[in-house]
């Protein structure tokens, strides 16, 4: 038996079908206005593709692409006219950030009411409260995801496979709210595969290729796989291949593709992020 595929692009369009809608109810369409620092190409076509999506869906945007050289102080000015600038609902600072700036600044920088990333301690300590407001794109895209598949989350044993602060953290937040008995695991952890072999819901946000492998999987698991990494194959080109090992297909119950699983998640959630924080700001 192969797991049923449970693809991103479908449900992305669900969640952009609502946002587009609450965004024609406000008195001016959303304007999202993203940051990017340096010259990573990774980095560039991300905010491309989030740029794109914003115009698609009718939401105003603004990318802002600074050279590598740019100090913190000079991100700070700008982030501050983000700020101050009433026509600007949403501001993100796309990251990894280069050397010379330091994370923390900026993320503390940005008006928490505008912080469409949800990185802002403000609204990392409400989610952690129970009280979530703007929550990050990538766990609340997955979160959707699982909805939309009618996958049960409460009571259910979920274990991540990360702890970043993008995806493994605030995954394990949205979780335990929605009711799921959560377990982080991570580089350190011992006999990782005893612990995945508990999960109902496996979540592999750990950055490594082909980490989850069929053995460390309980039979008709969801498996949801936020790996994103380029990958030289034989032929010389580069591939996308997840976290996950595809024979997992072989004894997962359900599995996101990579591509084409989380990523347009992501996307979606962010635009979505938008409209809620000019909902929030019109209210
Ligand atoms: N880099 C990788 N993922 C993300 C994200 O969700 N937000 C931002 N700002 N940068 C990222």
């Amino acid at each position: 038996m192969s797991a049923r595929v449970l693809a991103g692009p479908p449900v992305a369009a669900a969640l952009l079908a609502d946002a587009a809608a609450r965004a024609s109810r406000l008195p001016a369409q959303p304007n999202l206005v993203i940051v990017s620092v340096g010259d990573d190409p990774a980095s560039l076509s991300y905010v491309r593709g989030k740029s794109r999506k914003a115009g698609e869906v009718g939401l105003r945007n603004t990318v802002h692409a600074l050279a590598e050289t740019t100090t913190q102080a000079e991100l700070l000015t700008l982030i501050d006219t983000l700020n101050r600038d009433d026509d600007v609902n949403g501001i993100l600072v796309q990251l990894p950030l280069p050397a010379q700036i330091a994370e923390a600044a900026v993320l503390h920088a940005i008006d928490p009411r505008k912080d469409v990333d949800g990185f802002h301690p403000l609204n990392v300590g409400e989610l952690w409260a129970g009280r979530p407001a703007l929550t990050p794109c990538t766990p609340a895209g997955i979160m959707f995801l699982l909805e939309h598949h009618g996958v049960p989350v409460a009571g259910a044993r979920a274990v991540i496979v990360g702890r970043s602060h993008l995806v493994g953290r605030p995954l394990a937040a949205l979780l335990l709210n929605a009711d799921a008995t959560v377990t982080v695991a991570h580089s350190r952890t011992r006999d990782l595969g005893s612990v995945t072999r508990e999960a109902d819901i496996l979540v592999a946000a750990a950055g490594t290729p082909g980490l989850i492998t069929p053995d460390m999987v309980k039979p008709g698991a969801t498996v949801i796989d936020v790996g994103i990494n380029r990958v030289l194959k034989p032929d010389g080109k580069g591939h996308l291949v997840g976290d996950v090992h595809p024979d997992v297909a072989g004894v997962a119950g359900a599995l996101t593709p990579v591509p084409g699983g989380v990523g347009p998640m992501t996307v979606a959630q962010l635009l979505a992020n938008t409209v809620r924080a000019a909902e929030l700001q019109h209210a």
